[in-house]
């Protein structure tokens, strides 16, 4: 059997909503079809994209979102650059725990301290750091904020501080904006037990790939 073609697909969704399982479950799937598979994380991945990470994720230094939107977007770039493109060159299929689309929606959402920015501006830096890469699809597990939100465990970082109110605003921006971050994008219901949601994904990717060829 010759090896499939390369695709790149990033999964994304409000925090707590189970990505790192549903991951898992993908990055196997591909690779029983025969995929050499790579995963990577945004932010993070590389040297540059962990410290930045800690810098976004886990400091308490206020900062405006413009200046939030830009340091998730260097991660990225980083990240593209040196880890996803070589990859897909070389014919490795990349599944990227969240992407450009998690920059617009979390970075758009704003609060009397730190107004967010224009989703269409967040699209256009998107596309300038990324090279104009995009995925092939875009999954997205969806869940309402209520429900994830008491599924985290332990210390909460700067996102998941801002509470139940604001995660529910960027599930709202997720779906809005899903359409404009892949060719392919899928909405899976993520509220439902995880053998379910997988068997969704599972559907839902290998529909997509039999169209991708
Ligand atoms: P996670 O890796 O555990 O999903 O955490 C990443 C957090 O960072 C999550 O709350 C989403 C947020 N985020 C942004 O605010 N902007 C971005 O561009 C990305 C990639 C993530």
């Amino acid at each position: 059997m010759s090896n499939p073609k390369s695709v790149f697909i990033a999964i994304d969704g409000i925090d707590g909503v189970g990505k790192s399982t549903q991951i898992a479950f993908l990055s196997d799937l591909l690779t029983d079809r025969g995929h050499r598979c790579l995963l990577t994380r945004d932010p993070g991945s590389t040297e540059i994209g962990k410290r930045l990470r800690e810098l976004l994720l886990e400091s308490d230094l206020t900062m405006n979102r413009r200046t939030e939107a830009m340091l998730f977007m260097a991660s990225r770039c980083e990240m593209v650059e040196t880890t996803i493109r070589p990859a897909l060159r070389d014919g490795i299929s990349v599944i990227s725990d969240r992407f450009l689309l998690a920059n617009v929606v979390y970075q758009s959402i704003g609060d009397s301290h730190a107004p967010g920015v224009d989703p269409s501006l967040l699209w256009e830096l998107g596309g300038l750091a990324n090279g104009g890469l995009r995925p092939d699809l875009t999954v997205l597990l969806d869940m309402p904020a209520a429900r994830s939100m008491e599924r985290i465990e332990g210390p909460r970082d700067r996102m998941e501080a801002r509470g139940e109110a604001y995660m529910e605003r960027v599930r709202q921006a997720f779906l809005e904006q899903l359409p404009k971050a892949s060719e392919a994008t899928v909405v899976v219901n993520a509220d439902q037990p995880v053998e379910a949601v997988s068997a969704e994904l599972k559907s839902a990717v290998l529909e997509q790939l039999a169209q991708y060829g």
